[in-house]
């Protein structure tokens, strides 16, 4: 679908407004920490090792002082049962570390309309309703700023706000979950999908239920955010479909690794000729590419700008200390007084119509005839065959296979799987991935 004229963002209201934070004159800025979990600890740590100038944490809100407290921050911060009335104090800024949509999106809220600033690496709440969060901050005179919220500890967001501000970037590829990421590259090295998940579980690098990960929509919140900085436009994320790395299993990546790839779960969008499009999902990468070198809970994002052509960001994308880094960094660009580079977004539907060769796993209980079946359904949509591998060794009756298709739209090879759909051969739904060049 095509992108609407352009208009001017809520956010580029905001050069107008007057800023709570210039009346400050030279004491430090006072924070507030709402959260004391994961990175909220970790940004409560480096706030007072570091003691940053220009920065003074005053106020931590925990659901439970009794159980959250702890020795080594300083007795001059105060620790609170009651978000309101830390919302309502004297701070500049508050950090929300909680997460999530509720309460967490209702404290931002109030926190920007009473002209404070907000630091916050809350990724769902700023996917779904940065826009309208950016706006309200423009009109309070304070500041939202969400380094942390994609790719943890990697600078990314800065990256794309100031350093990149002057390209026009029309692609975007990255590796933005660590927790599949993670899945991945172990499975690269013969693991099983199960017993992978359950290490990363023990290691703290997936949550119980796994879903937000493995699922897609983790990555996909953090593509909508990189689209309305990168591609300037603001989608909703719920139009973006996710494929779950739950579909691959060790076979894949033997046939992966026989085409020069390797599988990792890829989150890109591109606004080539003026239609944006993205995808969310496991794809298979040449072992060539720098997303293939990333391993563990690595992030990686490829920028590809009209002027500047590829810039690679890399790093750790998760953990306490590292997201806390991004968190501290945003504060002290407030404390420096320095204010975003204003880009314009606009509205615009986002379709998953990509047009690149794919890689089609069927697994079939084999009789004659199945390929020339398959071919002429290829053919229907006018879809070349690149290459057909089988590897030996499996039983005839649970036999899977590989064909790859040179580039063809995502819906024409959809159409076409579409008329195999049924057929007695096929032991389940063929696997169709994505192949980035
Ligand atoms: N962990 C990472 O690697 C990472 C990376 C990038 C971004 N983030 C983002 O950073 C934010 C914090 O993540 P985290 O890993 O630090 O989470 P966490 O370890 O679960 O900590 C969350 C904290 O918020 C509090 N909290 C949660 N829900 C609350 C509620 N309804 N009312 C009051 N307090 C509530 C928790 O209180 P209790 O102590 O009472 O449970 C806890 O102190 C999230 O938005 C997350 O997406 C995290």
């Amino acid at each position: 679908m095509s992108v609407p004229e352009e208009k001017p963002s809520p956010s580029s209201e905001q050069a107008t407004a007057p800023s709570a934070l210039d009346s400050r004159a030279h004491r430090p800025l006072r924070i507030a920490l709402l959260g004391f979990g994961t990175v909220g600890s970790s940004v409560a740590r480096i706030l007072v090792e570091s003691r940053s100038e220009g920065l003074e944490l005053t106020q931590i809100y925990v659901r439970s002082v009794a159980r959250r407290h702890v020795d080594w921050v300083p007795a001059s911060v105060q620790w609170s049962e009651d978000a309101d009335a830390v919302l309502a104090s004297d701070v500049d800024v508050i950090v929300e570390l909680a997460g999530g949509i509720d309460p967490a999106g209702g404290w931002v809220r109030k926190a920007l309309k009473s002209g404070k600033s907000v630091v916050t690496a809350n990724k769902k709440l700023i996917s779904l309703q940065g826009v309208e969060l950016e706006r309200l901050a423009a009109s309070g005179g304070g500041q939202l700023k969400y380094g942390a919220a994609v790719a943890g500890g990697i600078p990314v967001i800065p990256g794309l706000e100031q350093g990149l501000a002057g390209d026009q970037i029309v692609r975007i590829e990255g590796i933005l979950n660590g927790t599949c990421n993670f899945i991945l590259s172990k499975m690269q090295e013969g693991a099983e999908y199960t017993p992978v998940l359950a290490s990363a579980q023990s290691k703290g690098y997936a949550e119980a239920d796994p879903t937000e990960d493995v699922g897609g929509f983790d990555a996909r919140a953090k593509l909508a955010i990189l689209m309305r900085l990168a591609l300037r436009v603001h989608v909703d994320p719920e139009e973006i479909a996710p494929l779950p790395i739950t579909s691959i299993t060790s076979v894949d990546f033997i046939y992966a690794r026989e085409l020069g790839c390797t599988i990792r779960q890829i989150a890109r969008a591109d606004s080539a000729g003026g239609q944006i499009a993205a995808s969310v999902g496991p794809m298979l990468v040449d072992m060539h590419s720098p997303l293939a070198w990333s391993r563990g809970t690595e992030n990686m994002v490829i920028f590809t700008g009209h002027y500047g052509g590829d810039v690679v960001f890399s790093g750790h994308g998760a953990g306490g200390h590292p997201t806390a880094v991004a968190v501290v960094s945003d504060l002290l660009a407030l404390a420096q007084g320095s204010r975003r580079v204003e880009i314009p977004t606009a509205p615009a539907h986002v379709s998953a119509e990509f047009e690149v060769p794919h890689y089609i796993r069927f697994m079939v209980n084999d009789k004659p005839g199945i390929i020339a079946n398959i071919t002429v359904a290829l053919a229907s949509e006018k879809i070349n065959i690149r290459a057909i591998v089988q590897k030996p060794g499996y039983p005839q009756h649970a036999l899977p296979f590989v064909m790859t298709v040179e580039p063809c739209k995502s819906s024409a090879l959809k159409r076409a799987m579409e008329c195999l759909r049924g057929k007695d051969y096929l032991l389940e739904e063929p696997l169709d991935l994505q192949m980035l060049e």
